[in-house]
């Protein structure tokens, strides 16, 4: 199976966990956008849901595909979030945000009962750390939260350098929140809790990229089929 179908075939298994009613977290990311098209076509036969988009690129998506939108301001708590990710241990603890979305998807996730997690296999991973962590600052006073995020990455055994994101014409990549992005290349994140309260306590950061205890849920598809992983 080709990639493109792994993430399809992932995102029609998490389907099978959409019933009528549902208030739904919509991911990012070209795994989620799969989700968002197939919900697109159940809800033209019918089903009766309503998402609440983590990004405005999947916001244009589900409006494309016709699903009925709300925002978490008026749909304050939500049934199942179902996004991508960019790295899943084995405790469903995820790097999320390569694509930059990652504080409006932990705003969604963290209002969901549950969090379902759709991927081909690749993202799959026995530690977190491979794939650079995203960590969502502000602006204001970049390079004292890049010197305190990369003390943050040393403190807790994983030392490296904070990359600020840039777009391929050379300037800042600017989130929906108006914030820029520092991707860490840690390799390997050991204490994957310790690292997420550290970053927490820096206050330039907005929000970082590891999401601990919020999947309950892994759809992985791969060469072999599909596996459903639950959080034990
Ligand atoms: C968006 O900010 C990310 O968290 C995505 O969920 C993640 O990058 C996975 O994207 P893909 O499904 O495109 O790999």
């Amino acid at each position: 199976m080709a990639i493109e179908d792994q993430k399809r075939a992932a995102a029609a298994r998490a389907l099978g966990f959409v019933t009528a009613g549902m208030r739904l977290g919509l991911g990012s990311g070209s795994t989620a956008k799969l989700f968002v098209e197939l919900l697109g076509q159940r809800v033209r036969d019918g089903l009766k849901v309503v998402g609440v988009p983590t990004s405005d690129a999947t916001r244009r998506d589900a409006e494309q595909y016709g699903v009925p939108l709300s925002t978490l301001d008026r749909t304050p708590e939500l049934d199942l979030t179902v996004d991508g990710a960019d790295e899943i241990a084995p405790d469903l603890s995820l790097i999320k945000g390569g694509g930059g979305a990652l504080l409006r998807e932990k705003i969604v996730a963290a209002a969901s009962a549950r969090m379902i997690v759709i991927a081909d296999e690749s993202k799959w991973v026995s530690v977190l750390g491979r794939f650079p962590l995203p960590v969502e600052v502000e602006p204001f006073g970049l390079q004292a939260t890049r010197r305190a995020v990369e003390a943050a990455f040393a403190a807790t055994g994983s030392p490296a350098e904070a990359t600020l994101r840039q777009t391929s014409n050379g300037h800042a990549f600017v989130t929906d929140g108006g914030h820029w992005i520092l991707d860490g290349a840690l390799q390997r994140i050991a204490d994957p809790k310790a690292l997420a309260a550290r970053l927490s306590a820096i206050p330039g950061v907005i929000e970082h990229g590891l999401f601990i205890g919020l999947a309950t849920v892994a759809i992985l598809a791969g060469s072999g089929g599909v596996r459903v992983i639950e959080r034990s």
